[in-house]
């Protein structure tokens, strides 16, 4: 076989990009050009994508036998089904006889899906079932196993929250999740019931780099005074500024890491985010352990990020009449291109809630955090920069780093909480932009390949 010339300068200058990616790490900087590369993105589509545990759906979303969504690993269309026997299938969308889109819906209920160019139709959990003129065409059936969709191999669930990989050989989700899913467990875990999606996701496009929305959510506080300061102004938001020193920053291993903020500290009354008395009353912590008690009533997170692309909300939020809601939302960070995303995002309610309370957490979570949402489109505009950048042929010509300098190069103590008894690290600040530097080293690790995966990186 012949090595392509394009492929190899295309490897040398992946490579070159990567090697100065470790080196400005090591000070806390990293070169604009990942925001808008495609040698970069084609990599992190292959690399990452096409490799680690990536959220499919929540579980709510296909209760019942039938229930398909359509959803996205990377840039492949898989279709997320629950089929006759109540398991859980991910399945390419792309016919095996010459390519076309099975499924032409978002969501449904279906026992098959019918390719719609010769008609080749596939059961729910991928079986080839249907070929048209079989006898006259190919005059023995098609082994029905071996023409089926193409599955994702594995398949796992936690919380609720259903993951897949295209890579036979991983860990197990709970492995790789670690401290992350004992977060996701406390997080919806609040209630025996559980939380549903409250709809299907808003879907809207930006021109940012997937990167920059999973970063921000892994815990930039650091921003939200600024960019978020008119929600206070006009009584959509409190305490916009409490972020940085009230932040609790949380790391796990590979690359996720959630912000909670010490809420209690500020206001005895904001135990449990500050949710309402009817709420808050019927949350059950007896099967949490002592951290994850501590965590919910205390110093909830505001916003995490699961590697590479899953990433949680939950605040409280005003309507603009007096009307107060803690909401809670998770999103995905579709990759689409360099330079843009498709945002994902879904209101979650408690399943306990009866119907009025959970309408009403749902639409005030997206007023504020749904596609036309105040919050949405102050960070939405904000990080269509870092690919501007990237593109830039005078930041390129400067090799120009963005800064990551508030960790190791302040003079404030932000070193590990030696009291916390949870898993991974916790931090006593808000300040510091640890989480974003763990985000992208394990980002590095997994763009250079160096797998078995390890534990916190920073
Ligand atoms: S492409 Fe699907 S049946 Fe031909
Ligand atoms: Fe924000």
């Amino acid at each position: 076989m012949q090595t392509d010339v394009s492929d190899v300068g295309a490897d040398r200058r992946l490579a070159d990009i990567l090697a100065r990616v470790e080196s400005s790490l090591a000070d806390d900087l990293l070169p604009v050009e990942i925001f808008n590369d495609v040698d970069v993105f084609q990599a992190e589509i292959e690399r990452i994508f096409a490799r680690t545990w990536v959220f499919v759906a929540h579980e709510s979303e296909i209760s019942k036998p039938g229930d398909f969504v359509q959803r996205r690993i990377g840039l492949d269309p898989v279709i997320v089904t629950r089929d006759g026997d109540g398991g859980i299938n991910v399945l390419s969308n792309y016919c095996r006889h010459r390519g076309t889109q099975v499924c032409q819906t978002d969501q449904g209920n279906s026992r098959f899906f019918k390719c719609a160019y010769h008609g080749w139709t596939y059961a729910n959990n991928g079986e080839l079932i249907g070929t048209p003129f079989m006898q006259a065409a190919y005059g023995t059936p098609l082994d029905k196993r071996q023409w089926g969709l193409l599955r994702a191999p594995r398949v796992e669930s936690r919380s609720g929250f259903i993951f897949a990989s295209l890579s036979e050989d991983i860990e197990s989700l709970d492995e790789f999740l670690g401290g992350a899913g004992w977060m996701l467990d406390a997080l919806v875990g609040m209630h025996p019931d559980g939380m549903r999606v409250a709809g299907p996701p808003d879907r809207y496009h930006v021109k940012a780099n997937w990167k920059t929305a999973a970063e921000n959510f892994s815990g930039d506080t650091y921003h939200v005074p600024s960019l978020h300061g008119s929600m206070g102004e006009i009584g959509l938001a409190f305490g916009l500024d409490a972020g940085g020193e009230f932040g609790r920053p949380y790391e796990f291993e590979n690359g996720h890491a959630f912000l909670g903020i010490a809420w209690t500290e500020q206001d005895p009354q904001l135990e449990f985010w500050g949710y309402p008395p009817e709420i808050k009353d019927s949350f059950d912590l007896s099967g949490f352990d002592e951290s994850q008690t501590r965590v919910v009533t205390h110093d909830g997170p505001i916003v995490g990020t699961v590697f590479p692309n899953l990433s949680f909300f939950r605040a409280a939020a005003f309507d603009g009449s007096g009307l107060m809601s803690v909401v809670t939302s998770f999103r995905q960070w579709q990759p689409v291109g360099p330079g843009e995303l498709e945002v994902w995002s879904w209101q979650f309610v408690w399943n306990f809630q009866d119907e009025d309370s959970a309408l009403q957490d749902a639409t005030i979570g997206q007023l504020q955090f749904g596609v036309a949402g105040v919050a949405e489109q102050d960070d939405t505009v904000a990080w269509e920069g870092a690919p501007k950048a990237g593109a830039s042929a005078w930041a390129r010509k400067e090799q120009m780093n963005f800064h990551f300098q508030q960790g190791n190069f302040s003079a404030i103590d932000q070193s590990p909480d030696p009291a916390w008894q949870g898993p991974g690290i916790r931090r006593r600040t808000g300040f510091g932009e640890h989480n974003q530097l763990h985000f992208y080293r394990h980002w590095l690790h997994e763009m250079q390949e160096q797998r078995p995966l390890n534990g916190p990186t920073s």
